[in-house]
């Protein structure tokens, strides 16, 4: 029936950007402890462009056809009947379990506790530009790495998504922030706060820096290996792409480990960090990114960017 439809994006098999189908796909129904979203906008990150291609079958046998997306901001249109946290006309903002996805589209489902209500002072689209960036360092930096004030934090990629929010949160823990990005980047990773900014275009950073405590590397490949060398004994380097290369310490006395956000909550208390998050933002401690909006039947033109990579901003797709 027409009305249980809605207009998604949505791919019937892996591959190139014209696997990306605007196209009408059924609207899904809450589960008793879900609410339904009216998605305003859904932020595009890199691992859409990677399940795109299939390669995160292996850890997510997503079924097919298979709506994208995992940060979604919106307003609710329905809960389950177990759900008393929120209520139709809430707005709210959520990442979505890896497993699940769906928010190219113009309804998703989301568990209520993983749900947080949306940053007062941001708009949708600034508001979905921000879960999964926002909690991949906090839950890196602090809890894996306990990051304490006094401590040095290495960020590589600071000017990215997930870096931008590294530098800031170590910032606001007062924590000593040293940042690598490219030459064109330097000055935007300085505006967030770091202590020390490393070209990584003209500069060696282990001649620079030296006796770290943690080290946060959302690049891998060679920049994670020379980076086991600067840390502290009893260092810790946490990576974002673990996914593609196990994070495996040279020595006995550092550590490595890699970080796979989760979406985070439970029925009593919510989605907490994204309301903490959320209250630093409206409290004016931490600054999103700046965000590219585009219609929803656009996805292909973000996935082709941020597939190119080195561009700085969020890509969100607007969708009421
Ligand atoms: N495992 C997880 O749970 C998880 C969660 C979130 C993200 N991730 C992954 O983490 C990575 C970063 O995500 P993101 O959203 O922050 O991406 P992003 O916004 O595209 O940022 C990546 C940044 O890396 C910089 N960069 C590229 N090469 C570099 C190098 N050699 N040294 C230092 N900086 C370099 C780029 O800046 P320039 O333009 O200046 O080069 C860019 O700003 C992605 O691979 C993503 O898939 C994993």
């Amino acid at each position: 029936m027409a009305t249980n439809m809605m207009d998604a994006v949505q791919l019937h098999t892996y591959g190139a950007l014209e696997v990306l189908v605007y196209e009408k796909a059924p609207r899904p129904e809450p589960q008793a402890d879900e609410v339904l979203i009216r998605v305003h906008a859904a932020g595009v990150n890199p691992a859409d462009w990677k399940i795109r291609q299939g390669y995160l079958q292996a850890k997510f046998p997503f079924p097919l056809p298979l709506i994208l997306g995992y940060d979604v901001a919106g307003v609710v249109d329905a809960i389950g009947a177990a759900v008393t946290a929120y209520a139709p006309g809430d707005a709210v903002f959520a990442m979505l379990p890896l497993n699940q996805l769906g928010a190219y589209a113009e309804y998703v489902v989301a568990k209520a506790a993983l749900v947080a209500p949306k940053p007062e002072s941001l708009d949708f689209a600034a508001a979905a530009g921000i879960p999964s960036i926002a909690l991949t360092p906090w839950q890196a930096l602090f809890d894996l790495a306990d990051l304490q004030p006094g401590q040095t934090l290495l960020i590589h990629g600071a000017s990215g998504g997930v870096g931008s929010f590294a530098v800031q949160y170590a910032k606001w823990k007062g924590a000593i922030a040293i940042g690598t990005a490219s030459t064109a980047n330097l000055e935007a990773i300085k505006q967030l706060g770091v202590d020390q900014a490393i070209d990584y275009k003209t500069e060696r950073f282990e001649e620079k820096v030296a006796k770290v405590d943690v080290v946060l590397d959302t690049i891998g490949g060679e920049t994670r290996q020379r980076s086991w060398q600067i840390l502290k004994p009893g260092g810790l380097l946490i990576s974002t792409e673990g996914a593609a290369e196990p994070v495996v310490s040279p020595s006995s006395d550092i550590r490595g480990v890699p970080i796979f956000v989760e979406p985070t909550g439970n029925e009593l208390t919510g989605n907490t960090q994204l309301q903490q998050i959320a209250q630093l933002i409206d409290s004016g401690h931490l600054k999103p990114l700046p965000v590219d909006v585009l219609p929803l039947q656009a996805a292909a033109k973000a996935h082709e960017a941020l597939q190119a990579g080195h561009r700085r901003g969020k890509f969100v797709l607007q969708i009421a």
